[in-house]
């Protein structure tokens, strides 16, 4: 433990599982968010972007050629963006063997698929809006889709899912449509901008790359859109030293590849 924890002056990092347990199964499919409930490991992120018959997948990259096989299946159809595929083609596209053998067969989930398996394991969400500028409406499209499998219900609004964004409008559009719900800000503001983020947002989440010590309290000292202290989950951290020294930081949270190693480092 570090030296702050061992003094109590801060709780453990929420570790969570980035993609999935993306360093041990093919990110953003339900093998990952598997792996990740085999680590006992309770939160996921994930990414969602819009099909071209707006249909919510669960994928990260805006085309589909780096983790499917769709160069093969759809040899016509560079660059393989997401947005030019329907539902029903992107779920004849192989998401596993890309990363190994042993994964071959899984497929990009739509976000319902991705939700029913969550809820079957008891995991929480990270959901990230992925892209939001090529995708207009996806904010709205979200929320239905999670408010008809019960992730708007209180308990789950309260406890089992943040929705975060690189876009600031489209954390701004999450938070009016929805202002129950728990947001967060993809991203670095300068200790000036912050209060204008927390207005919409109750979480600043940056790359580990950016922040210390003194930008975590900074953010911690302001209260966000539900009147709790600012909260910072820090990305993507897969190392133990790297672990140790960010929550030595303060973060509130850890998104990684490697949740079981985050998890040992920091506890
Ligand atoms: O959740 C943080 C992290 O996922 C942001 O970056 O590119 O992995 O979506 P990226
Ligand atoms: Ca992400």
């Amino acid at each position: 433990a570090t030296q702050a924890q061992a003094s109590g002056a801060h709780d453990s990092p929420v570790v969570y599982a980035h993609r999935g347990a993306s360093a041990y199964a093919p990110e953003n499919t339900l093998a990952a968010v598997d792996a990740a409930d085999d680590l006992g490991i309770d939160w996921v992120e994930n990414d969602v972007q819009l099909t071209k018959d707006g249909v919510l997948v669960v994928v990260h990259d805006t085309t589909l050629n780096r983790t499917t096989d769709a160069e093969e299946v759809f040899p016509d159809r560079a660059p393989w963006a997401v947005k030019d595929f329907t539902a029903a083609e992107i779920a004849k596209l192989d998401a596993g063997s890309w990363f190994g053998p042993g994964f071959a067969g899984a497929r990009v989930p739509t976000l319902t698929q991705y939700l029913h398996r969550i809820e079957r394991n008891r995991q929480n969400l990270l959901l990230e809006i992925k892209s939001p500028e090529i995708y207009p409406g996806i904010e709205r499209e979200t929320l239905r889709v999670l408010r008809t499998h019960g992730w708007l219900d209180r308990g789950h609004v309260k406890r089992r899912l943040i929705i975060q964004s690189f876009g600031a409008e489209s954390v701004k559009t999450v938070h009016a449509q929805r202002p129950d719900v728990v947001t967060g800000f993809l991203g670095t503001p300068t200790v000036a901008e912050l209060p204008s983020y927390a207005a919409f947002t109750d979480q600043i989440n940056p790359s580990y790359t950016t922040i210390g010590a003194d930008y975590v309290a900074e953010v911690q000292k302001l209260k966000g859109a539900h009147g709790k202290p600012l909260k910072v989950n820090t990305w993507t951290v897969n190392d133990a030293a790297k672990a140790a020294e960010v929550a030595g930081f303060g973060v509130d949270g850890i998104i990684t590849n490697n949740p079981d190693i985050v998890r040992d480092a920091t506890r």
